[in-house]
């Protein structure tokens, strides 16, 4: 579905952004890519949606293949796939129910037909309640979940999400987190960079890890995953014995306890 066959990207001033990656994501799969600020994370996204071409080796999404572009391929592909940013990119001057129906608008669907899907999404991320109010007049997890809605209105095969919880409190992003499992759920192959931790520890997503422009870790390999699986039971334990300690500590009773009659 998604396969990056030893891709470079290199930018004129900057050099390597992407060294020798190779990756497939599959139908259905839950991605998580990270690491640290610069590591190529966004680099390796806008390969996939085509918004860079390689400088050397192959992206192919869907059948669109980056070595081989037709005209109108990259359109074909752009409807076929949704991306939400870390800064949402809503049209500021447009309602939430204006911003999802804006999107189907572009793509010809029948303008009958419009209200009712645009419900539909809005429904599906929450945020049915708030359709007509502005950008401006959401909170940041609301105004994501508009994003998402969005991204949504071409029943994409993969939502691709560029830290997507990036601006959000710890409240709103176990939200829109949730909701992205959702879409997963329901058969969406989801690619999320991230530096959330908490998120990846909460869940059993294959991750993969970038340094330097290099994929240095991907717990779909059979070694990195039971490692990461021992450290997870690991965590598990401990915060087991944390919460077992402070139940028994006599503190558990309460200042009072210690205060001297
Ligand atoms: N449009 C661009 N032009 C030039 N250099 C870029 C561009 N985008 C990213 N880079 C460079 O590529 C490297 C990787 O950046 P990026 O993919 O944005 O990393 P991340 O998303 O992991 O923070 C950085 O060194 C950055 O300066
Ligand atoms: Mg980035």
């Amino acid at each position: 579905m998604i396969r990056l066959t030893k891709v470079t990207k290199e930018y004129p001033r900057t050099g390597r952004a992407l060294d020798d990656a190779t990756l497939h994501v599959a139908k259905g799969e839950f991605v998580f890519l990270t690491g640290p600020s610069g590591s190529g994370k966004s680099t390796l996204i806008k390969l996939i949606y085509m918004e860079e071409r390689p400088t050397s080796g192959e992206v192919r999404v869907s059948g669109v293949n980056s070595a081989t572009l037709k005209p109108g391929d990259i359109a074909q592909l752009r409807r076929r796939l949704g991306v939400v940013f870390q800064d949402f990119r809503l049209l500021d001057d447009r309602s939430a129910h204006a911003n999802v129906a804006f999107a189907l608008e572009v793509t010809g669907a029948p303008p009958g037909a419009i209200p009712v899907k645009v419900n539909r999404l809005l429904t599906q991320v929450g945020l049915a309640s708030k359709a007509q109010a502005f950008p401006r007049e959401l909170s940041g997890g609301e105004q994501q979940r508009v994003a998402i809605a969005r991204a949504l209105v071409n029943d994409p095969f993969v939502l691709i999400a560029d830290e997507p919880t990036g601006n959000l409190d710890d409240r709103a992003t176990r939200g829109v987190f949730q909701l992205l499992r959702e879409i997963n759920a329901s058969g969406t192959a989801v690619v999320m960079a991230t530096h959330n931790l908490e998120l990846m520890r909460r869940s059993d997503y294959r991750t993969i890890e970038m340094l330097h422009g290099r994929i240095v870790a991907d717990t779909a390999d059979p070694a990195v995953a039971l490692q990461a699986a021992a450290l997870r039971a690991e965590d598990e334990e401990k915060a087991r014995r944390v919460r077992e300690a402070s139940m028994d500590s006599p503190a558990w009773a309460g200042p009072r306890s210690r205060t001297p009659q």
